[in-house]
């Protein structure tokens, strides 16, 4: 997201328009274009009609997440990417909670850019992707330069490489690289759809199991309609605490706070909650095993 922000020939007055509900990895990198004169504005979240309200003369890009990493909410970017392109704006899709889970077809989305995270397929820390149609990466100047990404260069200027070569500047993470790579073909092999079946079975029964915890709400919506994501508040106790008590007592690793997505918790005054995050290396045993920890928690609180 970063590289793609250095990218854009800004002017001052452009717009950039998020989702309400953005990671800060795709809100602070449009916030730090307030130096070129750039404005960053929030629209509801899987509302395409808002964001048609929203689009204006000035608006440069839409930048959106597909899947909510705090409470596991998708929105359908193929609907809000088709009222970007009726007015001529790019989309970007945050995809580093869907690709992981579930098939993803950029064309079928039609997404202009698609980004993900490395660390959340299976893959080494510190990478990730970036796609880009043809004509929009043509079209971008690289804010990140040096190393492999010039043809030739004098002392007056350079004559860049073609994408991807032009974004990818200085010596490549290539351990990392081959890393994601094995990931990637683990996952294809194992097949994604597979795991999102998974995923959904195991979402039901721990969403279920909770419902007779005493005291917890779960944040987002009903469990059909969320990825393998958690995220429950436990009335009279504090999230953090929770996630230390499970660690301790049960050796359970959930997260706690408002998990990098502060904008729209500080807008909310949503003080955190504990986040639960399933994949396809978990099963039922451990999901009852998870239920009967947190019901021993809430009782010794209690
Ligand atoms: C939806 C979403 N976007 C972006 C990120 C950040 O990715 P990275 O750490 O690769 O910048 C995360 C989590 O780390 C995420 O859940």
């Amino acid at each position: 997201v970063n590289l793609l922000a250095s990218s854009f020939d800004w002017k001052s007055g452009d717009e950039v328009l998020v989702s309400e509900k953005e990671h800060n990895s795709n809100l602070l990198p449009w916030q730090a274009l307030a130096r070129h004169g750039v404005s960053v504005k929030p629209v509801a979240f899987g509302d395409p009609d808002a964001l048609a309200k929203a689009i204006s003369g000035r608006t440069r890009l839409v930048a959106m997440v597909q899947t909510s990493n705090l409470d596991g909410s998708s929105q359908d970017v193929r609907a809000l990417a088709k009222v970007a392109h009726e007015r001529d704006v790019p989309f970007l899709v945050d995809a580093a909670q869907s690709v992981p889970h579930q098939e993803i077809d950029v064309r079928r989305i039609d997404a202009d850019f698609l980004v993900c995270s490395g660390h959340k397929m299976l893959g080494p820390s510190g990478t990730g992707l970036l796609y880009g149609k043809s004509h929009w990466l043509a079209r971008l100047t690289p804010g990140y330069v040096g190393g492999g990404t010039v043809k030739d260069a004098s002392y007056d200027g350079a004559v860049f490489e073609d994408a991807p070569q032009k974004f990818e500047a200085g010596l490549q993470n290539y351990a990392g690289i081959h890393g994601l790579r094995a990931a990637m073909e683990y996952l294809l092999k194992v097949g994604r759809s597979k795991i999102h079946d998974h995923e959904v079975a195991l979402n039901g029964q721990l969403s279920e199991g909770l419902a007779s915890v005493e005291g917890l709400t779960i944040l987002g919506p009903h469990w059909k309609e969320r990825c393998g994501i958690t995220s429950f508040s436990i009335a009279g106790m504090d999230p953090h605490q929770v996630s230390l008590l499970l660690d301790q007592s049960a050796g359970i690793a959930t997260r706690s706070g408002v998990h990098c997505v502060h904008a729209y918790c500080n807008a909310r005054k949503i003080m955190g909650t504990t986040r639960a995050s399933l994949y396809l290396y978990n099963t039922a045993s451990e999901v009852s095993y998870f239920l009967d920890a947190l019901t021993k928690v809430v009782g010794l609180a209690r």
